[in-house]
């Protein structure tokens, strides 16, 4: 939506065109926000209990809304004008719509033992849908802070990502790992977020000031995108299962070392042996990354990204024409410093480390050279990272 629309105050206004019980309470009006994430590097490793460096950037989801005693959470989505809603602490089926997201926060919250709020609300966004960016997790967290009202200050922040994540997996069914809600949930401003996936302890990684990220979306449909990545997360355990019957100290394919990998190789399926050898060599791409960008060696990362995009694409097999092409376009730019693909993969976005001299030159080069050779139109998005989800108002 537009910025100016997206400014606390309009988001108050367009609650009290809606409500105009809402007029007189104007001041009560609360305005929380969650943001979107990026994941600098670490694919597919949260999930096997590894290191993952995302970042939360400023494209996000508000909500404007009042608490009501009703228990009835009750959304308008702006500008679209479509209102969804559901009763507290009744079972609720799934419905396919972005509601899911919201009463399945609901429904994990008041699992953990959390008491929740009503609430009439408008929600705005700025942050794609579909392109990979965890809109989903977005949802999630801003409805989290929204229903739980000022008792949201008072959880931990990386404790509110685990609800949400729950969320994620039991009510919708998706089989994903802690990095997207923890991102959008604890992230640091001009940071990318550290995860360690099994000790769960982090730490904020700044980014060099002399760099920007751009997110370039590929535009192109993930349609696959959930059984696929299920279906990727069942390969990691079944290469998990045949490692451990031959070395029993291994839980994750975290601790797998990779000589260790090559020993197990004549036991493992093809298939399960590359997936696994993605992960293993991803986790080490994670920590030279981490060193890299603390010593300001940009070289060192955009060889970690490149390797770590060639490894998504010829061992774990997520990488679609699209991104691929997305890739080589940014690479060719001079002053493109490092460019991946990001999340999930089967389409979705790249994401790029970029002098900010060249961010102009990035864009001309995706504009003209992308749609002719896909057809499709891309984004160009360069952002900020940003801190965690929180109350604006
Ligand atoms: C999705 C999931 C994450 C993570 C990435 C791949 O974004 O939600 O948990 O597994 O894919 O790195």
């Amino acid at each position: 939506m537009r910025p100016s629309a997206f400014e606390p105050d309009a988001l108050v206004d367009a609650l009290v065109a809606l409500e105009p019980a809402a007029a007189a309470r104007r001041a009560e009006v609360r305005v929380v926000r969650a943001p979107g994430r990026v994941n600098l590097i670490g694919e597919y490793t949260d999930v096997n209990l590894g290191f993952v460096l995302p970042a939360a950037i400023d494209l996000e989801i508000r909500i404007a809304y009042l608490p009501t005693d009703d228990g009835r959470v009750e959304l308008t989505r702006i500008p679209e004008g479509d209102t969804l809603g559901f009763q507290l602490g009744l079972d609720r089926p799934k419905d396919g719509t972005w509601l899911d997201y919201v009463a399945g926060t609901a429904w994990a919250l008041a699992e953990a033992g959390h008491r929740l709020s009503g609430l009439r609300g408008v929600i705005g966004s700025t942050l794609p849908t579909s392109a990979g960016l965890s809109s989903s997790a977005a949802i999630e967290l801003v409805s989290a802070w929204a229903m739980l009202d000022s008792l949201a200050a008072t959880i931990e922040p990386l404790t509110l990502a685990r609800i949400c994540q729950r969320a994620e997996n039991a009510y919708v069914g998706v089989q994903s790992g802690l990095m997207d809600q923890f991102a959008e949930a604890c992230g640091v401003a001009g940071s990318a977020m550290l995860l360690d996936c099994r000790s769960l302890e982090w730490r904020a990684v700044r980014i060099p000031s002399d760099v920007t990220i751009v997110v370039l979306d590929t535009g192109s449909p993930r349609k696959l995108e959930r059984s696929a990545y299920n279906e990727r997360r069942a390969q990691c355990e079944e290469a998990l299962a045949t490692i451990m019957a031959e070395d029993p100290t291994v839980t994750a394919l975290r601790d797998v070392t990779p000589g260790l990998l090559e020993a197990t190789r004549p036991a493992l399926d093809p298939v399960a042996y590359r997936r696994a050898r993605h992960i293993v060599t991803e986790d080490g791409r994670v920590a030279r990354t981490v060193a890299a960008l603390e010593a300001g060696d940009m070289g060192t990362v955009g060889e970690a990204f490149a390797a770590s995009h060639l490894s998504l694409r010829d061992d774990f097999g997520v990488v679609s024409p699209e991104l691929d092409a997305m890739v080589e376009i940014a690479a060719s730019v001079p002053g493109v410093l490092a460019a991946r693909m990001t999340g999930a993969g089967f389409g979705g976005c790249t994401v790029n480390l970029v002098l900010p001299d060249a961010v102009a030159a990035l864009r001309t080069a995706v504009e003209r050279d992308y749609p002719a050779r896909t057809g499709l139109t891309p984004r160009v998005l360069p952002v900020h990272a940003t801190d965690g989800a929180g109350r604006l108002r």
